[in-house]
């Protein structure tokens, strides 16, 4: 898995008596678009992940490669609040705060929850969406660094000919085992 490029989300929520929560999260996937419906995977242990499940609702905001700052800031120790003092942020329909730099928000209302040993599966039902134009790119993360998308000609091709077990290194055969297993090539 850690070879794998994954997009950068901060998920966010408002309590109903106040106060901002959100966290930094990769764990992130479309599920359907009639109706609109995505999920979040977080860990029952954050602070965010008890907050959504207290208030109904959340946003998941992915992030822009000018977005980086706010992501390291989202996965540390500071106090929930203090980490809306990175970025502009603003409120669509349910009130849980939307970035106003990231490539996309999502609005939703929490329409389920599955407990999976360490982590909650929430799905949310979208209610307002905001996008950034095509020109923003996502900001990504892969091998414990933050990075972007490369243009596709600027990248080497590599060709290795045979089964697995001819492959250069266990490195080369992980990441193409990865690949398969995703769905990716
Ligand atoms: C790149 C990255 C991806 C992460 N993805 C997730 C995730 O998908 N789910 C999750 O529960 N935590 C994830 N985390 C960890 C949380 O961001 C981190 O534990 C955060 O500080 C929790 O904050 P909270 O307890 O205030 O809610 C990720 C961290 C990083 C750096």
């Amino acid at each position: 898995m850690r070879h794998l490029a994954a997009g950068v989300c901060v998920i966010t929520t408002s309590a109903h008596g106040g106060g901002r929560f959100g966290l930094t999260a990769t764990a992130v996937c479309s599920v359907s678009a009639d109706p609109p419906t995505l999920l979040v995977c977080l860990n029952n242990s954050t602070t965010t992940c008890k907050e959504i499940l207290e208030s109904g609702r959340f946003a998941v905001n992915v992030l822009a490669g000018h977005d980086q700052e706010i992501a390291q800031v989202f996965a540390s120790p500071l106090p929930p609040e203090e980490r809306f003092n990175t970025g502009v942020w603003d409120v669509l329909e349910t009130g849980s705060p939307v970035l106003n730099s990231a490539v996309a928000g999502f609005d939703c209302l929490v329409k389920d929850v599955v407990q999976v040993a360490t982590h909650r599966i929430i799905l949310g039902d979208i209610q307002a969406l905001r996008c950034a134009g095509a020109d923003v790119s996502p900001l990504l993360y892969a091998r414990g660094n933050y990075g972007g998308f490369l243009a596709a000609e600027s990248i080497p091709l590599r060709t290795t000919h045979g089964s697995l077990a001819n492959l250069h290194s266990a490195e080369e055969a992980q990441f193409l085992e990865d690949g398969l297993h995703w769905g990716l090539f």
